[in-house]
């Protein structure tokens, strides 16, 4: 007799179960049980003296404040394998005794800064199987210290907040796994104490810098856990910047390496130490000489090889470290810009390229023409002839650079690389 059930369920007001639901007062710890009910969001007569509150495969779409409101007591919290798109700012902000939020399998993209504030005694929290791209870096700061359990694969992660996650000390097991992770912060897990669990696989790291965690477990007496690590399924470029990771020897896993050509496809474990080398810079090719006119922009580019790729700067005339300014740009690939030139710009510059293996360096020469008007005739300008079509050809030993006037004022000139 369904009519009178409800109409004793309405009667009964907050105390009622919700109708699709199970509730069982165990022990003397109420479990509110919905799963599987069909629900399209969180029913909101659900008894705020619950403990457990287990809402998984529904249909709910999005969580904000007025459905968890009060419920101070809940401890567990299960939404696994619902449509839940948006967690609005504070929808667990009254959740204090929340240990264990279980999200996966839904379809999260997102989490702002205020979607997880609440639950400041978190030790479980399960976001597998989103679509997150972009979780806020504070997103995880109400339980820092409480969080034991992070899992976070299966997603688009890119990036996590990696200051919080390093700030987590009884943080035990962390699961990053098949994601699109690009590299690791230097560091990012020297403060985990604790952890036990680090899964790294398949995502798109080409390198780890050194951090003391990975040394752990080799030393079973003087680590306070030992570590499962696991990191296969990642673009590893076997050079000297992973030998420290080579030499910790755990001939026990499976990665391979990805690059150089020479050791594509091995084991990683099993390619001998003297094979992960590095090569030290060489530059390629470079502006030798480049001549503009007062004004113009000037481009001295500087191409080298390595292994890895080399980090350029440039030394300009003065002997200082050219870096971006409102007229300058030094940008990563060895290109150098100066925007507007003026005499004091000409003289010499160096290219430095730098990896871990060495050093190379390349000098540049820019002279800068004053202009033909206004007798701008400052020391190290070269003047310019007046002539309205030229063609200059200046050669240095073996390789020439040319530059062509064609006006009066278009004079353009170019340096062949050498
Ligand atoms: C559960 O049962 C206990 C007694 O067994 C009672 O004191 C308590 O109020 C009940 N809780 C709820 C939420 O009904
Ligand atoms: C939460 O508790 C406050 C204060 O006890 C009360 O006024 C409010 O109605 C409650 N809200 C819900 C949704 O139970
Ligand atoms: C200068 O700015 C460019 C472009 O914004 C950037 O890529 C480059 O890294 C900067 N160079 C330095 C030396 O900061
Ligand atoms: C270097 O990078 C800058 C900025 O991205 C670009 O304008 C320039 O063409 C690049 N130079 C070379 C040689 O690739």
């Amino acid at each position: 007799m369904a009519p009178p059930l409800l109409l004793l369920l309405l009667a009964s007001g907050a105390a009622a179960c919700p109708l699709p639901c199970i509730c069982q007062n165990l022990s003397e710890s109420l479990s509110t049980l919905c799963a599987h009910r069909g629900l399209l969001f969180v029913p909101p007569n659900v008894d705020r003296r619950t403990v457990e509150l287990r809402l998984a495969d529904n249909f709910i779409q999005a969580l904000g404040p007025p459905d968890f409101r009060n419920m101070t007591g809940l401890v567990d919290l299960t939404l696994s394998r619902n449509a839940i798109t948006r967690i609005g700012a504070r929808a667990f902000g009254d959740l204090e005794s929340l240990r264990s939020l279980h999200l996966d399998g839904n379809r999260l993209v997102e989490l702002g800064t205020g979607s997880l504030r609440g639950p400041i005694n978190l030790q479980h929290l399960i976001l597998s199987g989103n679509q997150l791209g972009r979780i806020a870096p504070g997103a995880f700061d109400d339980f820092l210290e409480s969080l034991e359990d992070l899992d976070l694969s299966y997603n688009n992660l890119r990036q996590v907040p990696w200051a919080g996650i390093g700030a987590m000390p009884a943080l035990h097991t962390l699961n990053l796994d098949h994601n699109l992770i690009d590299a690791l912060p230097p560091g990012a897990f020297a403060q985990l104490g604790q952890l036990s669990r680090l899964d790294l696989t398949s995502n798109r790291l080409a390198t780890l810098a050194p951090d003391p965690l990975f040394s752990r477990g080799r030393d079973a007496e003087a680590s306070p856990a030992p570590l499962v690590l696991s990191f296969s399924g990642n673009p590893l470029h076997c050079n000297c910047e992973l030998l420290w990771l080579r030499r910790l020897a755990r001939p026990d896993d499976l990665e391979t390496c990805a690059s150089p050509p020479g050791l594509a496809g091995r084991y990683f474990w099993a390619v001998p130490e003297g094979e992960f080398s590095c090569e030290p810079p060489l530059i390629a090719r470079h502006t030798q000489r480049l001549w503009v006119l007062e004004g113009q922009r000037a481009t001295l580019r500087c191409r080298a090889l390595g292994d890895p790729a080399p980090t350029m700067h440039w030394v300009g005339p003065d002997d200082r470290l050219v870096g971006n300014s409102s007229r300058a740009w030094a940008f990563p690939n060895g290109t150098l810009e100066i925007g507007v030139t003026g005499a004091g710009d000409a003289g010499g510059y160096t290219c430095i390229a730098t990896n871990p293996a060495g050093e190379a360096t390349a000098r540049v020469e820019l002279r800068v023409l004053a202009l033909p008007h206004g007798g701008n005739t400052r020391p190290g300008a070269a003047t310019w002839p007046g002539s309205s079509s030229l063609v200059f050809i200046l050669g240095t030993s073996g390789s020439p650079v040319y530059v062509v006037g064609q006006g009066a004022l278009s004079l353009i000139l170019a340096s062949r690389p050498g």
